[in-house]
């Protein structure tokens, strides 16, 4: 049985729901391109201003989010050069990549895919990007000098290693110290452990037609800060920690493992 199914999602544009996570890839009612682009691509390139950016994807997955970056590169002649990482542990899911049916902004990019499918990296004057097909927990230590991350993994409840504390603690300690971090959850145990790594949290701006996420940053930014010594003082959330996390995807060395 196959481990995906096509859905449309809010923009028109497609995405995969993935029978092992019971989970879709996107958001269904906020659109998987204006997601992309709105909770990530145009909020990082709004914030980080240099002339050579540093991205990692966390993770590929159908690529949208590092298409939707070329896209909007297009518009942004000032930025010199582009370089993204990206890590996605699911073969059979990068061999479908070639035939998906992208949204039309998108569809350019189609050899590109395919190229980055098969080598695992892309390169052009401009863009270079590696795909690397294996664990991001893994990959992302190896990484330096990131200057933006766009968190976007399946949910805390269905993919919990992607989002604990030791996890953002190696993001935070990968990035450049004016690097920003996206993500599409607002979850406090999310932003707590954010925090609890070191980032400052800010709420994202609202862009119309998308739930707006979080922001976190390394450094101070234009935006409103949420107060999270209050919130600890307020909430019972509970941060997400690598020992007491269960991830059917992922099988980490348990402390009770050790005798
Ligand atoms: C929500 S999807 C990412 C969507 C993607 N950003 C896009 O724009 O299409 C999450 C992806 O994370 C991958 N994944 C889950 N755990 C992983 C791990 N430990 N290492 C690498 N990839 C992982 C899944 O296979 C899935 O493709």
């Amino acid at each position: 049985m196959m481990d995906y199914e096509l859905r449309q999602t809010g923009d028109g544009s497609y995405t995969l729901y993935s029978t092992s996570f019971d989970e879709c890839y996107h958001s269904v009612k906020d659109g998987a391109l204006r997601e992309a682009l709105y909770k990530h691509v145009l909020p990082a390139f709004d914030l980080v201003q240099k002339g050579k950016v540093r991205i990692l994807d966390i993770c590929f997955g159908l690529g949208i989010n590092t298409l939707a970056t070329l896209y909007w590169l297009e518009r942004l002649p000032q930025i010199e050069r582009v370089e993204i990482f990206s890590p996605e542990m699911d073969r059979e899911l990068l061999n479908l990549l070639p035939t998906f049916p992208y949204p039309q902004e998108l569809a350019p990019y189609r050899p590109l895919i395919e190229e980055l499918v098969t080598t695992g990296s892309y390169g052009d004057g401009r863009v270079s990007i590696e795909l690397f097909k294996g664990d991001a927990r893994e990959y992302v230590r190896g990484l330096e000098a990131i200057d933006i991350v766009y968190q976007d993994p399946f949910s805390p409840k269905r993919n919990p290693i992607l989002w604990t504390l030791e996890f953002f603690r190696d993001l935070h300690r990968i990035m450049d110290d004016s690097g920003i971090l996206t993500t599409y959850s607002v979850a406090t145990p999310v932003r707590l452990g954010l925090y609890e790594a070191g980032f400052s949290i800010y709420e994202a701006p609202k862009k119309i037609g998308v739930r707006p996420g979080t922001i976190a940053s390394k450094g101070p930014l234009p935006l409103n800060q949420i107060d999270m010594e209050a919130k600890r003082r307020r909430s019972s959330a509970k941060v997400l920690r690598d020992d007491e996390v269960v991830d059917p995807t992922y099988n980490l060395p348990r402390s009770n493992d050790q005798t």
